[in-house]
């Protein structure tokens, strides 16, 4: 293709600084090191293991994604981290009871080498967890500020030539947006004023655009994807992407809903319920929290189903979800989807799904897939919002104007024909009538 953009090579080591050293970040920093001395495989993850198939079905021509455009590699991957707790990433993966004990042995000297740095807390916004590890800072602007020097001393001690930071910290209380992320401008007085309304995740958002590291947010808080902070990101020439990671229950969501849809079945009800016993079910368990998480798990059905388009199949379900936090689990999480959906002439009809997963194991290939291509997307000097990876996130981000895009498949395509384009290849477009020759003829 015409329009490929040189992308500079990843020279160096990439670090991946990430506020929250809780199961997800430490589950994957453990991945990472196992998959590099060879004692376990990425499993999950794109970037590790995808392929993407170029040119015709005839050309037997296809790529791993890594190989189609450069990305870091896992061997200069490096990690730093941020936490109101006091403990190494080895004493954080125990306690979590995520991975085995032979893992955990085979990992043990690499996860002690990583201790976080103190974090910003706010006691309003994070209820459930007694901080021991906290900034002694006063203000909005010197939590800023020491933020921005945590990364520059990061990439020193870490010898990392780029950074990125993905946001994997516990769920914020939820607020409607408030008048303080309306603007860039609104939210620069909030900092000055010190405002409540401030979260610390904006604030980590903040200090990491501001330093020029392209930034993700794996929770459901309030960052980049509110109108202040997108245009810091934009006026600061970073890539940015969120919210929410997209890997249970609501996965499962995004490929069922829209098969209903492709089929033309009716939609009268969808109940999803979860049982969860780690930290994050913890302090999802106070209501505030869930609120937060219930936001982004619940948006994705209207956008998929379309009711405005097809009332008589999705005008009126009803749609229910609910984590309730159950210690003996742990990190295994269960969840229960019953769908009531109705076919020809109106019959009704069931589906249920068991989804016995682990939460950890399915979020950290995520997140490692995000720091590389956000790494990718600031080689390339793309700025704003990489909606190319909506395929990562439960409530993804589009221009402004423009509906967001929810079903897996579709964000999958949308992925793979970016990385097509970006190596100079043709996106694909499935059409296939060309392999027919005369007997479809396209014109007449
Ligand atoms: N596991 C999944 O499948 C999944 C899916 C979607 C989203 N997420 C989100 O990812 C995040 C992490 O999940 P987890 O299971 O690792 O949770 P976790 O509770 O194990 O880890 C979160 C960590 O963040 C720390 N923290 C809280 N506030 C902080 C702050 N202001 N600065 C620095 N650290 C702070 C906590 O002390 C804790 O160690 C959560 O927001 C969760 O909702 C997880």
């Amino acid at each position: 293709m015409e329009n490929k953009k040189m992308v500079a090579k990843p020279e160096g080591k990439l670090a991946v600084l990430i506020p929250g050293l809780g199961a997800v970040s430490t589950t994957l920093m453990a991945g990472v090191e196992l998959a590099r001395q060879g004692k376990g495989a990425p499993i999950g993850s794109l970037t590790q293991m995808g392929t993407a198939r170029l040119g015709k079905r005839t050309d037997g021509r296809t790529v791993k994604l890594n190989e189609l455009v450069p990305l870091a590699t896992l061997n200069d991957v490096v990690f730093g981290a941020w936490d109101i707790i006091n403990e190494d990433a080895y004493q954080v993966a125990q306690r979590s009871g995520v991975l085995n004990d032979k893992h955990m042995e085979q990992v043990k000297p690499f996860l002690q080498g990583i201790k976080p740095k103190k974090g910003v807390h706010d006691g309003e916004f994070v209820r459930r967890i007694e901080a021991n590890h906290a900034k002694a800072t006063k203000t909005h602007r010197e939590s800023i500020e020491a933020i921005r020097q945590d990364i520059r001393d990061f990439k020193k001690e870490l010898n990392a030539k780029r950074a990125v930071m993905v946001v994997c910290s516990s769920v914020e209380t939820f607020r409607p947006l408030p008048e303080a992320f309306q603007s860039l401008a609104n939210f620069e007085k909030a900092l000055d004023a010190n405002s409540t309304d401030v979260n610390p995740t904006a604030l980590y958002t903040y200090a990491a655009l501001k330093e020029g590291v392209p930034f993700a947010n794996a929770t459901p808080n309030a960052s980049v994807d509110t109108p202040a902070l997108q245009e810091l990101a934009r006026q600061e020439g970073m890539p940015v992407a969120g919210r929410d990671l997209k890997s249970g229950q609501t996965m499962m969501k995004t490929v069922i809903a829209p098969a209903l849809k492709a089929r033309m079945l009716g939609l009268e009800g969808w109940f999803s319920t979860n049982i969860l016993g780690n930290r994050d079910g913890e302090v999802l368990d106070d209501p505030q929290a869930f609120k937060a998480k219930e936001v982004t798990k619940s948006s994705v059905l209207d956008t998929i189903l379309q009711p405005d388009l097809y009332p008589e199949l999705y005008n009126k379900y009803s749609h229910k979800v609910s984590i309730h936090y159950y210690p003996p689990r742990g990190d295994a999480k269960e969840g229960w989807d019953n769908i009531d959906i109705t076919g020809w002439l109106g019959y009704p009809m069931q589906i249920k799904i068991n989804f016995l997963c682990r939460d950890s194991i399915l979020a950290a290939p995520l997140v490692l897939d995000i720091a590389l291509f956000l790494d990718l997307a600031r080689r390339l000097e793309w700025r704003g919002i990489q909606e190319w990876m909506s395929f990562y996130f439960k409530s993804p981000m589009a221009h402004p104007g423009l509906p967001v895009e929810h079903d897996l498949f579709i964000q999958l395509t949308k992925l793979k024909n970016t990385l097509r384009v970006v190596a100079g290849e043709e996106p694909i477009t499935h059409l296939g009538l060309d392999y027919y020759g005369d007997d479809l003829p396209l014109a007449r």
